[in-house]
């Protein structure tokens, strides 16, 4: 691995997990017309649905934190939540047709798993109250360690979830301390078996590098500790500081950030000890097992991506957010929900849905999606195979994406990226810069750029 490449290439820019990305979500959006969209949908690809729940509470917050939540609430204001979300969801269900079928479930925050899970077994009552599911959907919630029992594991098997995401963020406990978090329970090597036992797939633990007190040693410390502990799945996150949006982070400025050149070194101490182990990288910061769905995606070329983070084409639905602040992620467009919890209760007492912003796909956008997901997920992609999905010649395409192969000329040089004719194709190192490769197809680009946090 040749780190001047991720020096030369650490620049702000969109993670992609959405194009266009949320910032270009617009204010204003009404209730009929998410309500349109919603009808629209039924007509659209893919036909399976997937489902969001946001649960924005917390029962501690994480410095760090860059995610839509609040400290946990009372139990009476809980309640109300989670009634809203039930309304929410019996609002949306009278739109969808009824032949769709449900392939997957996620369950994020916040922390899902520290409220009362009689109100997650309520919420899964309702789902299958009115929809028809797949064999075998995927339903999946992120967890926290310190707030997960072993019987609530049991719970949750019983209520049919089958995957499992445990943020770990880092084994030792004097990093936790710095940046406000709570350690596990109970040992994460434990919890992984006996998730194993029970029967769940893809079990994903998350790490994050770049915090105060860690080090390039104690990284690889937590790298050979989650080897040992042995998950499917494992994210390895870099730590995105951005304190302009999320005021807290202002705090680990002065309990000492690792630098840049700190940073590389332990995605790199990393990565060398997950792929030694039989890891395969999935994009920049997530890894799989060989047998994993994931990786045998990347492989088959069918690898996807949405706010959720990597999924499969075959398994994913077009998907619909449920809660504050969550997305739904349409063929035609994306609607976010508004922000907070008490703006959300509010307005679904009121009206039953919440939308807030939105961003509509014009004919463009969706080829771009279609060119910077294909360059994402699976490091290959061909302007005339995806004029050919839109009616559109390889040129016009280049012209939607404003390509220019100057764009291109230094990821050529560096051996990152190769074109031939119309195919462009991602080196292996390239992959770890992959999302500034996407951004040389982005024609929104240059009005947004100092607002992302660094690709490292
Ligand atoms: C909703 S949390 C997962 C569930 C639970 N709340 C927890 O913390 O364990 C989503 C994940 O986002 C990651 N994350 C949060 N803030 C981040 C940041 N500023 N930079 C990078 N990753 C971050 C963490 O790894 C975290 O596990
Ligand atoms: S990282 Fe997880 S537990 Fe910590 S504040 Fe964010 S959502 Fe809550």
């Amino acid at each position: 691995m040749n780190l001047n490449i991720f020096k030369k290439y650490n620049k702000p820019g969109p993670r992609y997990t959405s194009y266009p990305p949320a910032t270009f979500f617009k204010s204003g959006f009404t209730a009929e017309q998410f309500i349109e969209q919603i009808i629209r949908s039924n007509d659209d690809q893919p036909q399976n649905m997937s489902f969001y729940v946001h649960i924005p509470f917390c029962p501690r917050l994480c410095h760090f934190c860059g995610c839509n939540t609040g400290i946990s609430q009372k139990e009476e204001v809980i309640r109300r939540y989670v009634d809203a979300v039930i309304t929410e969801i019996e609002s949306i269900a009278k739109y969808l047709d009824k032949s769709r079928n449900v392939s997957q479930i996620h369950w994020g925050g916040g922390t899902p798993n520290s409220i009362n899970l009689d109100y997650v077994e309520e919420i899964m009552a309702v789902f299958r109250k009115h929809f028809r599911f797949i064999e075998k959907p995927e339903i999946a919630m992120e967890c926290h360690p310190a707030y997960l029992e072993y019987e609530d594991i049991d719970r949750l098997a019983t209520a049919g979830f089958n995957r499992l995401s445990l943020g770990v963020q880092d084994f030792d406990e004097e990093v936790l301390k710095l940046v406000n978090r709570a350690p596990s329970k109970y040992p994460v090597k434990d919890l992984v078996h006996y998730l194993k036992e029970k029967g769940f797939r893809g079990v994903n633990l998350d790490l994050i590098y770049g915090l105060p007190g860690q080090t390039k040693e104690s990284f690889a410390r937590n790298i050979q500790k989650t080897i040992d502990v042995s998950p499917d799945r494992l994210a390895t996150f870099s730590y995105a500081h951005v304190p302009w949006v999320k005021s807290a982070q202002k705090i680990l400025e002065k309990r000492g950030l690792p630098t840049p050149d700190e940073k590389l070194q332990m995605f790199e101490t990393g990565h060398n000890l997950l792929t030694e182990a039989g890891y395969v990288a999935i994009g920049m910061d997530h890894y799989a097992k060989a047998g994993d769905d994931l990786a045998l995606a990347l492989k088959n070329k069918t690898l996807a991506r949405n706010f959720q983070g990597y999924v499969t084409r075959e398994t994913t639905g077009q998907v619909y957010g449920f809660g504050s602040s969550s997305i739904t992620q349409l063929w035609g467009g994306y609607v976010q929900n508004v922000k907070t919890a008490s703006q959300y209760i509010q307005e679904i007492e009121a009206h039953g849905i919440a939308p807030d912003k939105a961003c509509l796909m014009t004919n463009d956008n969706l080829i771009v999606r279609e060119v910077i997901a294909e360059i994402m997920c699976n490091g290959r992609m061909n302007f005339e195979e995806i004029g050919q999905q839109f009616g559109k010649t390889a040129f016009e395409v280049k012209r939607i994406v404003a390509f220019q192969p100057e764009k291109l000329k230094e990821f050529i040089e560096d051996d990152l990226v190769s074109i031939n004719k119309n195919e462009i194709n991602v080196h292996k190192e390239g992959f770890f810069i992959v999302r500034n490769i996407a951004m040389a197809f982005d024609p929104l680009l240059k009005t947004t750029e100092a607002m992302y946090s660094k690709t490292i």
